[in-house]
C-alpha cells in the first residue's frame, strides 16, 4: 500500500515536471520567435550545387523600419520557386559583422549571386574580394558601399539618394516662397538615418546643397536617429527641450517621422499644413502618405523598396551573358497633400 502511494506521488511529480519542462519550451520557442531568431528563410536544405534553380543569397540588414519589410517582401515574393530560384535569406538585425557572416557563409555554398543591402558604406574590402576570388558576382540592393576596388561588385540596384535629399530642400525653398517667408529666418532641425548608411549620407549632402544657398535657413541641430521611430522620438524630444522654436523637421525616414510627431504633439505643438512646425519625411510608406492626406505631413520623398525585380532583371541579364550597368535607380515619386489620391493610398502596399 506505501509502495503504491509512493509510486502514485513519483508519478505526479514526473507529470509536473513534464508540464513546467513543456511550458518552459513554448516560452522558449515563443521568446526566440519575438526575438526574431527563426525568420531567417531557407527554403529546403541546400547543399552545394544540388539544385537546377539560381542560388541567390540574400544578406538583408534589418527590420528597422517599414520600408525595410516591405523590401524584405519584394525579395521574398521575386525570388521564388515558381520564378527558378532558391534563396538562401539572412537578417543580419543591423550589424555589419553578422552581413558579413551571413556573405561568408553564402561564398562557402557557392551561391551563384550574392544581393546585398549594406548597412553601412565602409569596412567591405575583405569580404568582397573574398566573393570575387570564388567567382561570385555581388548585387548592391538598396544602399551603396564605399570600396578601393568597384570591381568587387557588379552592379548597385537602388534610389538616388542624393536626389531624395535635394527634392526635400527644393520642396521647402518652393513652400517658403508660396508663403511669403523665402526670405525670414527658418530654424531647421534635421533627424538623420543610420550613421555611416548611404542613405543617411545621400540625403543629408543633398539637403545641405540645397539649404546652403540659403543664408536665413538656420539648422539648428542634425543628430543620427538609426530610421527607427523609438530612436526619432527619443531625438525629437530631446531637441524640443533644447530649442524653442523650431520650424521645420526634415526626417530622413517615415518611422523617425512617426516618433517625432509624436513627441512634437505631445509638447503642445501642431505639425503639418496648418500646424506650428513643417514636417519633412522621406519613404512613402502608406501610413505616412495616410499622414499626408490628413495634412499632418507637409511633404514625403518616395523610396521606393520594391527592388526584388529590378534586381532579378539584373540576374536575367547577367544570365544571358549581357553586359549591366553599374547603377539602377528605381522610380520614385514627391508627394504632398494634393498628390495623394484614393488611388494613391489603395496602391501602396507598405
Ligand atoms: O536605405 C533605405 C532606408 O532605410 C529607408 O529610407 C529607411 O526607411 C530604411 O530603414
Amino acid at each position: 500500500m506505501e509502495k503504491k502511494m509512493e509510486q502514485s506521488k513519483s508519478m505526479h511529480i514526473n507529470k509536473i515536471a513534464v508540464i513546467l519542462l513543456s511550458a518552459l519550451l513554448v516560452f522558449m520557442l515563443m521568446l526566440g520567435w519575438g526575438l526574431g531568431l527563426f525568420a531567417d528563410i531557407e527554403e529546403e536544405p541546400y547543399v552545394n550545387g544540388d539544385t537546377d534553380r539560381i542560388v541567390v543569397g540574400v544578406s538583408q540588414l534589418g527590420s528597422e523600419s517599414r520600408w525595410r519589410t516591405a523590401n524584405t517582401e519584394s525579395v521574398q515574393n521575386t525570388f521564388t520557386q515558381k520564378n527558378g530560384y532558391f534563396l538562401i535569406f539572412n537578417n543580419a538585425r543591423q550589424k555589419q559583422e553578422n552581413q558579413i557572416k551571413a556573405l561568408r557563409s553564402f561564398i562557402s555554398q557557392r551561391v551563384d549571386y550574392i544581393v546585398f543591402s549594406p548597412v553601412v558604406e565602409t569596412g567591405w574590402d575583405t569580404v568582397l574580394q573574398e566573393a570575387k576570388e570564388a567567382g561570385i558576382p555581388v548585387i548592391l540592393m538598396d544602399r551603396n558601399v564605399d570600396v578601393e576596388d568597384d570591381s568587387l561588385y557588379v552592379t548597385c540596384v537602388g534610389s538616388d539618394f542624393v536626389k531624395e535629399g535635394e527634392q526635400a530642400g527644393y520642396w521647402l525653398e518652393k513652400e517658403l516662397k508660396k508663403r511669403g517667408a523665402a526670405d525670414e529666418d527658418i530654424h531647421i532641425v534635421v533627424l538623420k538615418g543610420t550613421e555611416g548608411s548611404s542613405s543617411q549620407i545621400g540625403r543629408t549632402e543633398g539637403f545641405f546643397s540645397v539649404a546652403e544657398d540659403h543664408d536665413n535657413w538656420i539648422v539648428l541641430g542634425q543628430e543620427y536617429a538609426d530610421f527607427t521611430s523609438a530612436k526619432g522620438r527619443e531625438v525629437m524630444e530631446g531637441m524640443l527641450r533644447r530649442y524653442r522654436d523650431i520650424d521645420v523637421v526634415v526626417s530622413q525616414n517615415d518611422d523617425m517621422t512617426f516618433g517625432a510627431i509624436e513627441a512634437i504633439r505631445e509638447s503642445g505643438r501642431t505639425v503639418g499644413v496648418d500646424g506650428d512646425i513643417i514636417v519633412i519625411s522621406v519613404d512613402g510608406t502608406h501610413d505616412a502618405l495616410t499622414m499626408v492626406a490628413d495634412g499632418m505631413i507637409n511633404v514625403d520623398i518616395e523610396c521606393n523598396p520594391n527592388q526584388g525585380e529590378y534586381v532579378s532583371d539584373v540576374i536575367e541579364s547577367l544570365e544571358n551573358g549581357m553586359e549591366v550597368e553599374k547603377q539602377y535607380y528605381v522610380d520614385e515619386n514627391v508627394f504632398t497633400i494634393d498628390n495623394v489620391t484614393k488611388d494613391v493610398l489603395s496602391q501602396r502596399n507598405y
